[in-house]
């Protein structure tokens, strides 16, 4: 017997999850105290049950004690399993230490969630320099792909596409998307100067005559790579882009210059935002069996 239970904000997917799983779903009460402490307290009845708790974590340092909290009271009140169901998993972008004295915060994260958790779902982790989640998260973990379903997107909706990534570690996504769109594709090269300046260099695009551009990436945050990118494809002479990104976190992203570059923007429901059209509860739930971990 499995519950699905949703972590403030995670409602809709967690009910979607819960009506394709054929499983019930059950609500986290959380609320601030005045000194701006939390406080969680569980419905349902979690005894003897598999959990799925299911909290994204596009702000994990305020979410992070309130889901240590629901975890803790599943378990007193006697769950079986608790799977942290993360569609968009956080501080997997600083898998280093850049200059000396940084936090390799990715590999702290695992560490603390792999404390609490049994198993974790989670949606296109960004990897760059690690080669798989398990380098850093040594408990069981399944990664669901969010590749074909836009690959399929972009066949039914672009005629001509020619998918595009911003960046050498976008090919991941990239070619996944172009096999099943059955495109052409390519990425360009990224350097980073600060949060929100990139200078992207292109390969030769004349090759694509005058197919449509694709732009695809795993996360928009701060828009800042994707305008780049569409900046300059526009300035090869191609039409504009279709932008689309796995998690569309929008941080402080400027959505109103990305739309002037672009065609038409897309992400899937990873992160809850105004672009967020391609669902995912149909592809997680098919992980929710504890045998697919
Ligand atoms: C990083 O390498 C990621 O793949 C994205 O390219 C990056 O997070 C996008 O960030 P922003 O929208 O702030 O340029």
């Amino acid at each position: 017997m499995s519950l699905v239970f949703a972590m403030p904000g995670n409602d809709e997917l967690a009910d979607e999850l819960a009506s394709v799983a054929g499983s019930s779903s059950a609500r986290i009460e959380f609320r601030r105290f005045p000194d701006g402490e939390g406080y969680v307290r569980i419905g349902g009845e979690p005894r003897n049950k598999d959990v799925f708790l299911v909290c994204t974590l596009a702000h994990p340092d305020e979410q992070f004690l309130p889901l240590v909290f629901a975890v803790r009271a599943l378990r007193a009140a006697g769950a079986k399993s608790v799977t942290l169901v993360a569609p968009y998993l956080a501080y997997m972008r600083q898998d280093r230490a850049f200059h000396a004295g940084e936090a390799v915060s990715s590999r702290i994260f695992a560490d603390l969630i792999g404390r609490e958790f049994d198993r974790l779902i989670t949606v296109d982790p960004h990897l760059h320099r690690y080669a798989s989640l398990g380098e850093i998260y040594t408990f069981p973990t399944t990664v669901v792909h969010a590749g074909a379903m836009i690959g399929t997107w972009v066949g039914d909706h672009v005629r001509a596409p020619v998918v595009l990534g911003p960046d050498a570690e976008s090919m991941q996504w990239v070619e996944e998307i172009a096999r099943v769109a059955r495109c052409p594709w390519t990425v360009f090269r990224k350097e980073r100067s600060s949060d929100r300046e990139v200078q992207l260099t292109a390969p030769a695009l004349e090759q694509f005559g005058k197919r449509t551009p694709v732009l695809v990436d795993d996360i928009i945050s701060t828009g800042a790579t994707m305008i780049e990118a569409a900046k300059v494809l526009i300035a090869a002479g191609m039409q504009q882009p279709h932008c689309i990104a796995v998690h569309g976190l929008f941080g402080e992203a400027t959505v109103s210059e990305l739309r002037a570059v672009t065609q038409s923007l897309l992400t899937t429901d990873s992160v809850p935002n105004p672009y967020a059209r391609l669902k995912l509860a149909p592809l997680i739930a098919e992980q929710l069996a504890p045998s697919s971990a």
